[in-house]
């Protein structure tokens, strides 16, 4: 209802959608039922202008207030059991979903594909395909918010957050930063640009397309990145441990740190350890790693984090 000047552009617009027309319209008859009674109760109790006829005494109705107390509670229950069913759906990206890396800078949208292509303010998905954003900041915090997709997130600095959804209509929908990020915050403006998959895929083939594009794909600029910054030096990529622990099998691995606690390795996991190195030791190893903050972009730790990512 509310949202009718909004384009359903996801599979999550309905489920939002009726959760929200739910909880709206059960509110606007509850309201009605409530402030009715008010203005009822109000003329029938109310004193009257003959003075020795005397407001009657009034009691409590046991089954009355227990009646309004359980469809209340039965009320908000519905309203938890629905919206916990649909947070489940909208924070769980399905395991085939392509990835894309998001970067919010003061004050625009950088993104990043794994085939190195990167854009600004411009977000270029296909339709009835599950996409995930990985995201981060670049300096403070902001949120991706795409109304017509019904998607909100928001992105820090030295953590990533993540957001899937699934475009259900070709055409543009504008991306905000939902989160006031300093001078040109409103300004924040990008878009999303859905394609029939096949539009899509030549898109992505398309290498003379004039928006800036770097020839190599993510993994392999993170694979350069790795030599350059001398990663390799102590990390092998063929399993074998050195002085760090191999990066072969790493990402979604479950490993064992210095204080006997497990950690599954993954993109926030593996951010801090570069720029962090001892925040979180791999059992076995001493901490002589060096910090790496000031030395990489956020974009470059999204390149070797892909590459790593890659080393199955
Ligand atoms: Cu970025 Cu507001």
């Amino acid at each position: 209802m509310i949202a009718l000047s909004l384009p359903n552009a996801s599979t999550f617009a309905s489920k939002v959608d009726g959760l929200f027309d739910f909880i709206l319209w059960t509110s606007v008859v509850s309201f009605i039922l409530i402030v009715g009674a008010k203005v009822y109760f109000l003329f029938k109790y109310r004193r009257c202008a003959v003075p020795e006829n005397k407001t009657m005494y009034l009691e409590g109705h046991a089954p009355t207030e227990i009646g309004v107390g359980v469809v209340l509670t039965i009320w908000v229950m519905v309203i938890f059991w629905w919206s916990w069913k649909d947070y489940k759906y909208l924070r769980t990206a399905p395991r085939d979903a392509m990835q894309v890396n998001v970067l919010g800078v003061q004050w625009k949208w950088i993104v990043q594909y794994k085939n190195g292509r990167k854009l600004t303010n411009e977000l270029v998905v296909p339709k009835g395909k599950p996409v995930k954003l990985i995201m981060t900041s670049d300096d403070v915090l902001h949120s991706f918010y795409v109304p017509a997709f019904r998607v909100k997130q928001d992105v820090l600095p030295k953590t990533y957050t993540s957001l899937w959804f699934e475009a259900t209509e070709v055409g543009e929908f504008p991306v905000f930063c939902a989160e006031y990020c300093g001078l040109s915050h409103s300004g924040m403006i990008g878009k999303v640009r859905v394609l029939e998959p096949a539009d899509f895929e030549a898109w992505e083939l398309n290498m003379t397309e004039a928006s800036a594009f770097l020839t190599k794909p993510l993994e392999e600029q993170g694979k350069e990145l790795a030599t350059a910054q001398g990663c390799v030096a102590c990390h092998s990529v063929d399993g074998t441990p050195m002085v760090g622990p191999s990066w072969k099998g790493k990402f979604g691995s479950i490993e064992k740190l210095s204080d006997g606690t497990e950690i599954t390795v993954e993109e926030n996991y593996i951010r801090e350890s570069i720029m962090e190195p001892n925040a979180k030791l791999v059992q076995g190893f001493a901490p002589v790693m060096m910090t790496y903050k000031g030395r990489m972009s956020e974009e470059e730790v999204n390149a070797v984090i892909a590459y790593i990512r890659s080393l199955k």
